[in-house]
C-alpha cells in the first residue's frame, strides 16, 4: 500500500484547457500555453509546502504532433524557454527533473538542454517528472519488450521497466478543464490511482487548487481491490 496516512506522494496532472482559456479571452492559443507554463511554475514552487514527492505533468503527448506546425513549434519553444529560465530555480529549490516518454526523439538542442538539466538537478529531493513525446500504450509495449529481453514478463518486471520505475506509486491523477478521459496517460500506473476531474482550465489552476485536490485525496478510502 502506498499511503498509510492519506497523504499523496505522487500526483500526476493532465494539464488541459489552455486553448479554451485563450479562446474565452479572445487571445491566440499560444497565449493559453504561455499562461499554462506560468501555472506550472507556480505549482512547482508550491511543492515544498505539500506532501508531494513527485509531480508528473503531461506536457506533450505522442499524439500532440498532429497539431498544426505552428502550435507544435510554439510548445517546443516554450519548453526551451522554460528549461532555460527555471533551471536555476529547480536547483535552488531542490527539485529533481525526470523525463518520461520518447524525449530523445525531440529536436537535438532540446535533448541536449534536457540532458544538462537532468544532470544539474540529479541531487534534488522532490521530483518533477515531465511527460514529453509520451504515450502510455507505447510505454507498456516498450517495458514488456525489455522485460522479455531480461527474462520473464510479470507485473513486477514490467513495472521495473516503465519510465516511472523508481518513483513512488501513483496516488492521484488530476485532469483539468472538465474532460473525463485518460488520453493515453500513465495507463499502467493509474491502475489503483485516485482520479480527480476538475472544471478549472489549466492556466487558472493554482497551488490552492492543488491543496484542495490533496485534501480531497486525503478523505478518500483506498482499498486496492480489498474490502
Ligand atoms: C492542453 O491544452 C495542453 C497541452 C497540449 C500542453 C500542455 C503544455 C503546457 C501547459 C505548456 C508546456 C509545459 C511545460 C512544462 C513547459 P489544449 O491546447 O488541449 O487546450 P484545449 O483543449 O482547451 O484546446
Amino acid at each position: 500500500m502506498s499511503v498509510a496516512d492519506g497523504q499523496a506522494r505522487h500526483v500526476a496532472i493532465i494539464m488541459d484547457g489552455n486553448g479554451r482559456w485563450a479562446k474565452r479571452k479572445h487571445l491566440p492559443r499560444a497565449m493559453g500555453h504561455r499562461r499554462g507554463v506560468e501555472a506550472v511554475r507556480e505549482l512547482v514552487r508550491s511543492l515544498k509546502d505539500t506532501s508531494i514527492e513527485c509531480l508528473t505533468l503531461y506536457a506533450f503527448s505522442s499524439e500532440n504532433w498532429k497539431r498544426s506546425d505552428d502550435e507544435v513549434d510554439d510548445l517546443m519553444n516554450l519548453m526551451r524557454k522554460f528549461i532555460k529560465s527555471d533551471l536555476p530555480e529547480f536547483i535552488a529549490n531542490d527539485v529533481k527533473l525526470h523525463i518520461i516518454g520518447d524525449w530523445q526523439a525531440l529536436a537535438p538542442d532540446i535533448v541536449a538542454m534536457l540532458e544538462d538539466a537532468l544532470e544539474q538537478t540529479s541531487k534534488g529531493s522532490r521530483t518533477l517528472a515531465v511527460a514529453l513525446n509520451y504515450g502510455g500504450q507505447a510505454e507498456i509495449v516498450h517495458a514488456a519488450r525489455r522485460a522479455a529481453e531480461q527474462g520473464e514478463i510479470t507485473e513486477k518486471t514490467i513495472d521495473a521497466n516503465l519510465f516511472t520505475a523508481g518513483l513512488p506509486p501513483l496516488d492521484l491523477l488530476i485532469r483539468t478543464s472538465g474532460e473525463v478521459r485518460l488520453s493515453n496517460f500513465l495507463l499502467w500506473q493509474a491502475a489503483y490511482a485516485e482520479m480527480l476531474f476538475v472544471d478549472t482550465l489549466w492556466p487558472d489552476f493554482t497551488p490552492e487548487h492543488l491543496q484542495l485536490a490533496l485534501e480531497d485525496f486525503a478523505n478518500r478510502e483506498r482499498r486496492f481491490g480489498g474490502r
